[in-house]
């Protein structure tokens, strides 16, 4: 027996998204037409409030291992698709080996990136189409950057990739880079921690000049431990900051799958730092 459409729930249906502005998408939830930052559905949007998260990022691919600290592409998709919406703008002043463009050009946005060092930028280069500059981010008014959508970016954090960690040993005897480089440009060679910050802080209150009003700024930032002591980089960063944009959550990756090191042992506390902040501010 023919099954009769039942034409009076779709019309009912159609009128609903009409008064009530929302698409059901499935197993996604439902998408309010009205939604103003982004394309996710009110299920997806709560999903990503939660102020911590798990990645499980695959291996690096050999052509961006080189970089000591590159961020996986599975984190800058997860906040890029949060806070913009397709064919928006999104700039990563420190951009390493491009992850933020490369991740733009899969989802349809506009990526702007900066590099100082040419070794990273020519591997940012061939990842993607997207527009990438050579040099120095503080001069970002040399370059053609429109305003800008959102920004994701994380800094070198101070000198802690040229302690020679437990953790750098193997990358050490494979010929992979341990640090970024010697150029004082490089905001990883301020000698001075306090320096450090507030050539930081003053590079990032610079940035509201390109990010529109009431869009966000996601900096990817850690602590850091030095000499037996914790420097506590990403919590100053956040008050410092927090005078010029408005903080708004400090969401926790948890950086699961890293290998537990013996440290301090039957001596003395030494943390086994597994996760990292993602700061993230509005300008308002
Ligand atoms: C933590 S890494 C960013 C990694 C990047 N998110 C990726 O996925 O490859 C920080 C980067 O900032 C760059 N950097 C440091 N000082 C800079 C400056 N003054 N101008 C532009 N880039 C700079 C470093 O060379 C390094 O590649």
């Amino acid at each position: 027996m023919a099954v009769k459409e039942d034409k009076s729930s779709y019309s009912n249906d159609c009128n609903f998204i009409k008064k009530n502005n929302y698409i059901d998408l499935g197993d996604r939830g439902r998408y309010c037409t009205k939604n103003k930052l982004n394309e996710l559905t009110g299920k997806e949007w709560i999903k990503f409030t939660k102020s911590w998260f798990i990645l499980r990022p695959i291996r690096r691919s050999n052509d961006v291992i080189s970089h000591p600290a590159k961020f996986p592409e599975s984190l800058a998709e997860r906040f890029i698709r949060f806070f913009t919406k397709e064919g928006e703008i999104v700039l990563d002043p420190m951009a390493g080996t491009g992850t933020v463009n490369y991740i733009c050009e899969k989802l349809g946005r506009i990526g702007y990136s900066i590099e100082l060092e040419e070794k990273y930028y020519d591997i940012g280069k061939n990842r993607s189409y997207q527009n990438f500059y050579l040099g120095d981010c503080r001069n970002i008014e040399k370059f053609n950057i429109p305003k800008v959508d959102y920004i994701l970016t994380s800094p070198p954090y101070w000198d802690s990739l040229k302690r020679n960690h437990i953790r750098q040993i193997k990358r050490k005897d494979k010929g992979f880079d341990t640090e970024y480089s010697l150029k004082q440009k490089n905001f990883e060679n301020i000698e001075n921690y306090d320096e450090f910050i507030n050539q930081l802080v003053d590079y990032y209150k610079l940035l509201k000049n390109w990010l529109k009003k009431r869009k966000y700024i996601t900096i990817i930032v850690n602590n850091i431990y030095k000499n037996g002591k914790l420097y506590p980089l990403a919590f100053e960063l956040a008050c410092k900051l927090g005078k010029y944009y408005a903080l708004k959550d400090e969401q926790v990756w948890c950086q699961d799958d890293k290998r537990l090191v013996a440290l301090g042992i039957n001596n003395a506390y030494v943390g086994n730092r597994h996760h990292t902040y993602c700061l993230i501010f509005r300008n308002e």
